[in-house]
């Protein structure tokens, strides 16, 4: 039965067609899976569904009625409910409040609010999800994954019968992913229909039954998701094949670049860090969420102080205090968190890309502007960021386009070392090649690479050496040779 239908959907904005003809089919009681590479249109096409946008054309049917006037509360009010790409709770509010907000009757009278009511909505609402989350909390102490299961639970509070999940696993560990299908299958039997957008190809034939496939804003096919390989998805996806194959070639390693010696801060949870990178060399930290790798390449990067240990450039000692002095020192830092730390949305891509080499940019004639031109063209051309002029804001553009220009501008400071956190996150696969071919060229110009990475196919692929965290510190590193995905793993839980 369908629940749910996009029909002919055309949207442009000020010359790009994020849409063009789109059709999508949304039955009761499944998960559709939504792929295509960045850019593609997949979050138009759920902003479109669920009225954040108006389409120039083309119509959203509900039950086969047609909507004739939408906007995200009338959508909301239909029974579609979307979790974006980032959490969208009120930080400051509890849980229980967050819960409550879009729910119309939840027991209060005369605007009096019923706090324990509430309280207990919110308990059930979690409870019916297996989320051992408490109602008084506040959003902002909550990890991404809780966040995430709030926001599902807001959605069932609200009675929804269709679930969208823009990239829901992108930051989630293996047992938080696991977790969440659990609750997407329970949701499924209970007849909630559910859009499911990911970039993880893999993770598919465990999650969905159909997908469909959207490149350059049309919808290429839809398929039940039994019958198709993901290679043929890639193909679908990117109209031609890939190879799958990791870059990765031999490159002679030089002097020690970058060297930690007992390197650890209270503040950030780490402690006795020893560890060494060569020039051309690319070294992985794995370990589960929580294991302090963000901490780590932070307190390096000088976003939080180091109290003991030392730390050392081509064997001389140094301190970092602050981001710019890593930054003088060559030592540059991809966050993880790139939709909040790692772009400027309102500036345009081409200052986004130039944003950390502004010095050498600018002599004493002031900014050279062709050079910027020059170098914002060649990394959105390498890194095939979709836009139509490198002077739009960086907020025009799909979200996994926003963490190319991310990357791009640590790629243009020429780093001695370069510490990526999660840089393929959000990335389609063949932008994800072209990252990972990147890399390997830094590596042989001599670049000492740090790559910290959920990923471990990625790590195994494309690391010299895989350093394992697990509470704070490296419980063990691995040789690319003798490195396995279950050795990883088994030193990630600390056995
Ligand atoms: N507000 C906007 N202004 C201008 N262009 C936009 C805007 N929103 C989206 N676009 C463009 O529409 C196209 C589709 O973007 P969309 O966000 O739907 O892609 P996506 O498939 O979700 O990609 P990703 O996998 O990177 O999240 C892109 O070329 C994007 O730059
Ligand atoms: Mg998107």
């Amino acid at each position: 039965m369908t629940l749910l239908k996009a029909d002919h959907i055309t949207k442009s904005y000020a010359g790009v067609h994020a849409l063009r003809d789109a059709s999508f089919e949304l039955r009761a009681g499944e998960v559709h899976a939504l792929v295509g590479e960045n850019g593609a249109g997949k979050s138009t096409l759920i902003k479109a569904l669920t009225g954040a946008v108006i389409p120039d054309s083309g119509e959203i049917l509900l039950d086969g009625t047609r909507i004739t006037e939408n906007s995200p509360g009338i959508s909301k009010s239909l029974g579609i409910a979307a979790i974006y790409q980032q959490p969208a709770l009120f930080p400051e509010l509890t849980v229980a409040e967050n819960i409550a907000i879009g729910q119309e009757r939840d027991g209060s009278v005369f605007g009096m609010v019923n706090w324990a009511r509430r309280k207990q909505r919110a308990k059930e609402l979690l409870d019916r999800i297996g989320a051992r989350i408490s109602p008084e909390q506040i959003a902002a102490e909550l990890s991404m994954p809780q966040q995430q299961l709030v926001e599902i639970a807001r959605a069932l509070g609200a009675n929804a019968r269709v679930l969208v999940l823009d990239e829901p696993t992108a930051s989630l560990s293996e047992d938080d992913t696991r977790n969440l299908f659990r609750v997407i299958r329970e949701l499924r039997a209970s007849g909630v229909g559910m859009i499911y957008i990911s970039h993880r190809l893999e993770e598919l034939p465990a999650i969905a039954d159909r997908v469909t496939v959207l490149r350059d804003g049309q919808t290429i096919d839809t398929h039940e998701m039994a019958d198709v390989s993901s290679k043929q998805l890639i193909q679908l996806m990117v109209g031609r094949e890939l190879s799958g194959v990791f870059p990765k070639r031999e490159v002679p390693r030089g002097e020690v670049v970058f060297e930690l010696r007992g390197f650890g801060s209270r503040e950030a949870g780490i402690r006795g860090i020893d560890l060494t990178i060569r020039a051309g060399e690319i070294v992985g930290i794995a370990g589960l969420v929580g294991a302090g790798r963000t901490e780590l390449a932070k307190t390096i990067f000088g976003l939080v102080p180091p109290d003991t240990g030392v730390m050392l450039l081509r064997g001389k000692q140094i301190t970092i205090g602050h981001p710019s002095e890593a930054i003088d020192l060559h030592i540059s830092y991809l966050p993880e968190d790139r939709r909040r730390h790692g772009v400027v949305l309102d500036l345009p891509i081409s200052s986004n890309i130039t944003l950390a080499s502004l010095k050498h940019l600018s002599g004493f004639k002031g900014m050279n502007f062709r050079k910027e031109k020059e170098i914002a063209a060649e990394y959105t051309r390498r890194l095939g960021v979709k836009t139509p002029a490198i002077y739009n804001a960086v907020s025009t553009l799909s979200g996994g386009n926003q963490q190319k220009v991310a990357l791009s501008r640590w790629l243009v400071t020429q780093p001695a070392v370069l510490i990526l956190d999660e840089p393929t996150q959000g990335v389609d696969v063949g932008s994800k090649a072209e990252i990972h071919e990147l890399m390997m060229e830094l590596a042989e110009q001599g670049v000492a690479i740090l790559m910290i990475s959920s990923e471990l196919p990625e790590l195994l692929g494309m690391c010299d050496r895989i350093a394992v965290m697990n509470g704070g510190t490296i419980a063990k590193v691995f040789d690319r040779t003798d490195a396995t995905q279950d050795l990883i793993l088994s030193a990630a839980l600390g056995h």
